[in-house]
This record gives C-alpha cells, sequence and structure tokens, in this order.
C-alpha cells in the first residue's frame, strides 16, 4: 500500500478539489484540519494548526508526497515554515505548494501597503520557506480563483453604491483546473517555481462586478476609488495577471452561470 498524501488545507476550495482527485486516482489521502473530523472513504482526517505548529508532525509522518494547500489572508510564511520543519524531520520526498501569481512583484513598502496587501507578502515568505527546505519542491503559482472574486464582488454588491478599485484587473481561474494541474504536479517528479496558472481572459474589476450585477438582476452604480500606495499601483500595472500563456479554458461567465443560473453565459464583456 502506498503512504497517504497530506493535503494541508483539504477542506477548503482548493483543497477539497484537489482531495476528491486524489481519491478518484485511487491514492490514500490525509487531511491536516483545524477543526476534528470523521474520517471518510479513504480519507484520515488530522487536526492540527499550522499557525502554531501543533499536531503537524502528526501529520506529516508516513507521508511521501505533501501538498501545502492551507492558508489565510496572512500569516501563510509561518505557516509554511511550520510544515517545512515537520516535513524535513519526517523526510518527505515531494512538497508542493500553491502561491500566487504576483507574490514577487507586488511591493509592500508602507504600513497601508501591507495593510492592505499583505497577503502577497505573506505568500512569498511561504515559497522562499518551501524553495529553503532542502527537501525536493514544486510551487505553482495561479491567479484569483472564480469562487474568491464572486465572494469579493458579493460583498461590493451590497452596498447601495458600489465602490470598485480603479484599474485593477483579474484574470479568474478554475479552481478545479488549478486542482488538476497541482494533482499533476504533486504526483510528477519535483519541478521548482513552474509557470504560472492564470484564467483563459484578463477583466477589469468594474466588468467582473457588471457581470455579477447582470447575473443576479440587480442595477448598482459603480464608484470607481483610487487606491492609494505601491502595491495598489503594482496592481494596476497588472502584477496580478499571468505573464505566460493562459492554460485556464472555463471562463467567468461559464462559472457564473453555473453558479447563479441560466442566462448568463457570455453577457458580461470580456477582454483578453
Ligand atoms: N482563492 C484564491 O483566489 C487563490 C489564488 C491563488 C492562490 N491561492 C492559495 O490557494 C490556497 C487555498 O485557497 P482557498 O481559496 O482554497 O482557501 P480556503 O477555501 O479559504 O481554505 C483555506 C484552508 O486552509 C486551512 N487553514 C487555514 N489556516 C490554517 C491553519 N492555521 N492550520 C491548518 N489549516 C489551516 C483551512 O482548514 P480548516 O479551516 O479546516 O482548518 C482551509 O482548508 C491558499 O494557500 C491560497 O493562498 C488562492
Amino acid at each position: 500500500m502506498h503512504a497517504p498524501i497530506l493535503v494541508t488545507g483539504g477542506t477548503g476550495t482548493l483543497g477539497r478539489l484537489v482531495v476528491q482527485r486524489l481519491r478518484d486516482a485511487g491514492y490514500e489521502v490525509r487531511v491536516l484540519s483545524r477543526r476534528s473530523r470523521q474520517d471518510e472513504d479513504g480519507v484520515e482526517f488530522v487536526t492540527g494548526d499550522l499557525a502554531t505548529g501543533e499536531g503537524v508532525d502528526a501529520a506529516v509522518a508516513g507521508t511521501g508526497i505533501v501538498l501545502h494547500c492551507a492558508g489565510g489572508p496572512k500569516g501563510d510564511g509561518d505557516k509554511a515554515r511550520h510544515l517545512v520543519r515537520a516535513a524535513s524531520r519526517a523526510e518527505v520526498r515531494h512538497l508542493v505548494f500553491i502561491s500566487v501569481v504576483g507574490a514577487d512583484r507586488v511591493p509592500l513598502a508602507s504600513g497601508l501597503d501591507r495593510a492592505m496587501f499583505g497577503y502577497f507578502g505573506s505568500k512569498l515568505a511561504a515559497e522562499r520557506a518551501v524553495a529553503g527546505s532542502g527537501l525536493p519542491w514544486t510551487t505553482l503559482r495561479a491567479t484569483q480563483f472564480h469562487d474568491l472574486l464572486l465572494l469579493v464582488v458579493r460583498q461590493l454588491a451590497r452596498l447601495p453604491v458600489v465602490p470598485v478599485p480603479a484599474g485593477f484587473r483579474f484574470q479568474p481561474v478554475d479552481a478545479g483546473e488549478v486542482a488538476a494541474r497541482l494533482v499533476e504536479l504533486a504526483l510528477g517528479r519535483p519541478a521548482g517555481l513552474v509557470p504560472d496558472l492564470g484564467g483563459p481572459r484578463v477583466y477589469e474589476l468594474a466588468e467582473l462586478v457588471r457581470g455579477y450585477l447582470r447575473a443576479s438582476g440587480r442595477h448598482r452604480p459603480i464608484l470607481p476609488v483610487r487606491v492609494p500606495g505601491t502595491a495598489a499601483r503594482a496592481l494596476r500595472a497588472g502584477a496580478n495577471l499571468a505573464p505566460d500563456p493562459a492554460v485556464g479554458h472555463r471562463t467567468w461567465e461559464e462559472f457564473l452561470a453555473d453558479e447563479l443560473g441560466p442566462g448568463v453565459r457570455g453577457t458580461a464583456s470580456a477582454r483578453s
């Protein structure tokens, strides 16, 4: 029998899809979560917290491949360092990490930058922990998932006037496509930093909001807001967009149609 594959963040949007794909391919999976859960067919849940390191040694013990999908708005550098230390002790043979496009291109020059966009810095710190671990590793950077952007536009659209950071663009990607690529990478040879994975189109944030408003049958005025700071300037320059040819296929319109019902496909204006 093969050693189980550890998926940190296996309860999250991406991680759940990774776990499903590994199960479909016949692998035994172990999931690290902060909350205890009942084991499922072929999936063992281990309780631990990457922010403190508690339970992480036990989660990693006896695994050969670790897919690190756990993350949050902040502190991902510390989480990765705790995981790396445990993985080194357990002599893991492949550590796979999901990062974000722009981790190395969004400068955090001020307190404002860090408060608003510190996420990119923490992903870069995590990348460095993985690359410096001494373990065989692979890191994939992806653009924002459809699910996250839907969450963002839903929140924004609650307001009577929708404030939208001017000049911000996004390249939404399907979390299922990211999961498929991560699994492919995890089962292959350690490859270091691999080409970015971005969605098929780049949209102004305002376009994503308009697409959502249309799809949900609502009307709201949009108010462009200029966000100050160096990090925001980098985002306006496209630091979060995948520079390589995009490989994702599922579009924002297709995602919205599936999430919110028919009649949406192809209605939002988009540009490559
Ligand atoms: N969402 C995006 O657009 C996007 C784009 C590029 C890269 N990424 C990266 O992809 C990864 C997954 O994103 P997602 O959107 O799927 O996240 P998500 O749905 O918010 O799930 C986060 C996962 O991380 C786990 N987690 C958080 N803090 C933890 C801690 N201290 N200890 C152990 N587990 C912890 C959670 O597990 P429990 O709650 O069960 O403990 C949960 O399974 C993240 O690293 C994120 O930075 C996301």
